[in-house]
């Protein structure tokens, strides 16, 4: 296999790899160090049905099961459905529910924080893409927690160690699509606390663990948690710190939520975009 770093140690293109064939120990092991090691890996040509995609991604866990909302499409249980059509294929205006539920991905974040044990891999197959706009774009959360001195206000960068955030899906959706879950989801997702700073359980390297759905520090005034998250957030997507993937169909980008941050991109709603995610389970709280 050949592997190509797309930014400076930041994100990867692997070629010379089916994934729709059987792929032995040796490469799997490959794959898995480029994503260490680059955040974001690239396979493009791929075209991987449902099916193929839940084996390879299993090869990385055990997978997330979606949640209710993401779960329309007829497509198997175990895979995450980005999409604007409907079951039946057809395409779906934006200002539908599900349309506006799905602008909470336009926001910086990293996939399932708000729940208690957040996904580690997120492995997305393009199957239908728009002409042009929709690009997924990812930043490195490892370099942000390298380059930032600190302080933040009187808190110097040793003090954010040990700081713990409120993550929840309700506040981040909220920011976008306003209030559009109902009373038993509100006290289905109840936030999760997770540490700021989290540890690499496979590279040893640091992040800060921000995005939209971090919502505030417990113990901290609300406000002020929510000015330090922000702030940091900003920092960590430098433009000089980001890869914009232009999707094609048939492409997979796997990538490390507990190494980076990630957004949609808008595009024409005209057109059909039409994305399938399998998402491996994560491995607790990475103090
Ligand atoms: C995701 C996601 C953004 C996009 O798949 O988790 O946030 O561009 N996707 O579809
Ligand atoms: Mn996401």
């Amino acid at each position: 296999m050949k592997i190509s770093e797309l930014r400076d140690g930041f994100a990867a293109e692997i070629t010379e790899v089916d994934l729709n064939q059987p792929i032995s120990g040796g490469t799997f092991d490959q794959i898995h160090e480029a994503v260490d090691v680059f955040g974001v890996v690239v396979m493009r040509k791929q075209y991987l049905a449902d099916a193929d995609l839940v084996v390879f991604a299993k090869r990385f866990g055990p997978l997330e099961v979606p949640l209710k909302r993401d779960q329309y499409g007829g497509v198997d249980k175990e895979v995450t459905m980005l999409a604007n059509v409907d079951d039946k294929g057809n395409l779906l205006p934006q200002d539908t529910k599900h349309g506006i539920y799905m602008k909470g991905n336009l926001l910086w974040h990293t996939d399932s924080s708000f729940k208690p044990v957040p996904s580690k891999y997120s492995l997305l197959a393009a199957h239908e893409v728009p002409s042009e706009g929709g690009d997924t774009e990812f930043a490195d959360a490892r370099a942000c927690y390298d380059d930032w001195t600190g302080p933040f206000g009187e808190t110097t960068k040793q003090e954010l160690e040990d700081l713990i955030c409120e993550h929840s899906i309700i506040y981040s959706r909220t920011l976008i699509s306003g209030d559009i879950f109902s009373d038993e989801e509100k006290k289905q997702f109840s936030p999760p606390h997770q540490p700021l700073v989290r540890t690499h359980p496979r590279t040893g390297r640091k992040i800060y663990y921000v995005g939209s759905h971090c919502s505030h520090v417990v113990g901290w005034p609300l406000e002020k948690g929510r000015a330090l998250v922000r702030e940091i957030s900003g920092f960590c997507v430098r433009p000089e710190h980001i890869y914009a993937h232009k999707w094609s169909a048939g492409d997979v980008v796997i990538w490390d939520n507990r190494s980076v941050l990630h957004r949609g991109r808008t595009y024409n709603p005209n057109q059909r975009r039409v994305m399938h995610r399998a998402t491996v389970t994560g491995d607790g709280r990475l103090c």
